[in-house]
């Protein structure tokens, strides 16, 4: 009866106090501030935790490797920090806005004003000649017919296929339809860059110059660059590697050195 009459506890429930930070973050302003970042994805009948709740610092201006084994979370990870895919929880604060917090209009809207995106797969139109591809996103983002083909001939220059300008995607290598992708997302000077396996479809060489164009976005444009890879040949172009083994980051700044063996 006592019982009965005892008023029922609640049971508080308190947001998670955010992590405490360590001596070197404090006071630095973050291009991206990714806390907490959570995903599962259902396997059959199982659900499979694939990111176990990430942090991901970024300054502007840096160059970042995300490395891992395949199947570790890399382009999931990549996703949830550049709007393209909800994680379960967490919080990404990109350029001082708080990206799931926002509408999806708003997140789209994000994305096209000032993130650059290049895929492994290029991505590109069939019937579209190299400074159409640049072209289409530039339409997006209202430029002026004349101003477009000026940026796409500018930006397709950039990447060194001033000479390619009117071929189709089938009368292009394998290098340079990568580099039209990348001159694609660099002709509106994103102020974030992604990027999930720029190299893997390349030989070396031209892996070079696609890391050497990057380097060049941050360095010369202030862009702020996150690259996902395998490929350990891309270790000396970053500032630093972040390693992410089964969902979880296991070094904020691995040594270029661990992966020279494997060039
Ligand atoms: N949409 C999805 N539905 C179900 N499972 C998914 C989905 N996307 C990814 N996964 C699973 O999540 C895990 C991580 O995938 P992710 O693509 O992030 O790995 P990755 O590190 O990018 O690998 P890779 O180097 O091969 O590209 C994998 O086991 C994958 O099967
Ligand atoms: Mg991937």
């Amino acid at each position: 009866m006592i019982n009965a009459l005892r008023k029922k506890k609640t049971v508080e429930i308190e947001d998670a106090a955010p992590p405490a930070l360590r001596p070197e973050e404090a006071g630095k302003r973050w291009a991206i501030e990714a806390r907490g970042i959570k995903k599962s994805f259902k396997a059959g009948h199982v659900m499979v935790d694939v990111l176990k709740g990430i942090d991901l610092l970024i300054e502007p201006g840096e160059i970042v490797l995300v490395m891992g084994p395949s199947g570790s979370g890399k382009s999931t990870l990549l996703a949830a920090v550049s709007g393209l895919m909800k994680p379960d929880a967490g919080s990404v604060v990109a350029l001082d806005q708080s990206i799931w917090k926002m509408s999806r209009p708003k997140i789209d809207r994000f994305r096209l004003t000032n993130c650059g995106f290049i895929f492994q797969g290029f991505n590109l139109f069939p019937a579209l000649t190299a400074s159409q591809q640049v072209q289409v996103v530039l339409k997006f983002m209202k430029l002026s017919k004349k101003d477009r083909k000026n940026a796409a001939e500018g930006a397709l220059k950039d990447v060194g296929l001033g000479h390619r300008l009117g071929n189709r995607p089938d009368r292009m290598s394998g290098g340079e339809k990568q580099r039209v992708a990348i001159a694609r997302a660099l002709a509106k000077k994103p102020k974030l860059i992604f990027a999930d396996e720029p190299t893997s479809a390349l030989d070396g060489e031209n892996g070079n110059i696609v890391m050497t164009l990057l380097r060049k976005c941050a360095k010369e444009q202030g862009a702020t660059v996150l690259c996902v890879t395998h490929d350990a040949r891309l270790a000396t172009f970053a500032d630093r590697i972040i390693t992410i083994e089964d969902g979880v980051i296991t070094s904020t700044n691995a040594d270029p050195a661990i992966f020279a063996h494997h060039h």
